[in-house]
């Protein structure tokens, strides 16, 4: 039974901090079924707001969210695993203090499937975490960091993962790594919504993109398009393309 219609859909979303003060003026946005989408847009453009409105975070004022059939809205966090969704936040996505395989058994403990067959899983598709299973999180590079928290996301089987910055401070070799995973994970039939500031390389892995400001769309289309586009490059992307001419 595929979802021939967007899998995620985000429509004319009012959404906020507090009642009566929206931070998104009527979203609308989707993804459908194995595809990355990245939100790119300045900072304080709601981008994270609309993640988070997603991930049930957020106060909901107006429109809607749904998610296959579901409709998401007053979902509690703790219970969108249950809707094959998963949320990697930008900080504090692992616990500092517990080793890489007891951050792997928590996020376990909201499998369907049996915990330990999914931790071993985790630690075959990602030789690097395996390597440091005893290792606390404070001990990780940011990328490996970044490879745990994504781990602790996929254990779980979901079938859309959402990503706020996945790159944020790290460096442009591992961005590149983190960004060539998430293409692995949506080439596996995992939907991406990906937030990134580190637009030009996120647009590269991306199927299609919407820019948000202040709080609205802007523009979205075809990822390769958003990147083609000059007026775009020159106000979003901190200028041209270098060797463009
Ligand atoms: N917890 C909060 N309480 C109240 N207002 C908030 C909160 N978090 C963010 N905001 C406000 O919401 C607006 C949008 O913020 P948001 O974090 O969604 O932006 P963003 O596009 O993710 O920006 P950045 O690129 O800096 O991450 C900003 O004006 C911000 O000050
Ligand atoms: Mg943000």
């Amino acid at each position: 039974m595929p979802d021939t219609a967007a899998f995620l859909e985000v429509t004319d979303l009012t959404a906020g901090y507090r009642r009566g003060l929206p931070i998104l003026h009527g979203v609308s946005m989707a993804v459908n079924t194995g595809e990355i989408v990245t939100v790119i847009g300045p900072n304080g453009a709601g981008k994270s707001t609309l993640i988070k409105a997603v991930a049930g975070l957020v106060i909901v004022e107006g429109g809607s969210i749904n998610l296959g059939s579901k409709d998401l809205i007053g979902v509690a966090p703790d219970r969108l695993g249950s809707f094959g969704l998963s949320y990697v936040p930008q900080t504090a996505n692992i616990f500092t203090t517990l080793s890489v395989a007891q951050n792997l058994a928590l996020a376990a403990r909201r499998c369907r499937s049996e915990p330990e067959v999914r931790i071993a899983a985790m630690l075959d598709l990602f030789p690097a975490l395996a390597e440091r299973r005893a290792v606390r999180g404070s001990g990780l590079s940011g990328g490996q960091r970044q490879v745990l928290a994504i781990a602790m996301a996929l254990i779980a089987q979901p079938r859309i993962i959402l990503m706020d910055e996945p790159t944020a401070g790290l460096s442009p070799r591992a961005s590149q790594d983190v960004l060539e995973l998430i293409g692995k994970i949506a080439s596996d039939g995992v939907s991406v919504l990906l937030v990134e500031q580190n637009a030009r390389m996120a647009l590269g892995v991306s199927d299609r993109a919407y820019i948000l400001a202040d709080g609205q769309n802007q523009m979205d289309g075809p990822a390769a398009d958003i990147l083609d586009d000059p007026a775009v490059a020159e106000i979003y992307l901190g200028g041209r393309r270098k060797g463009a001419a």
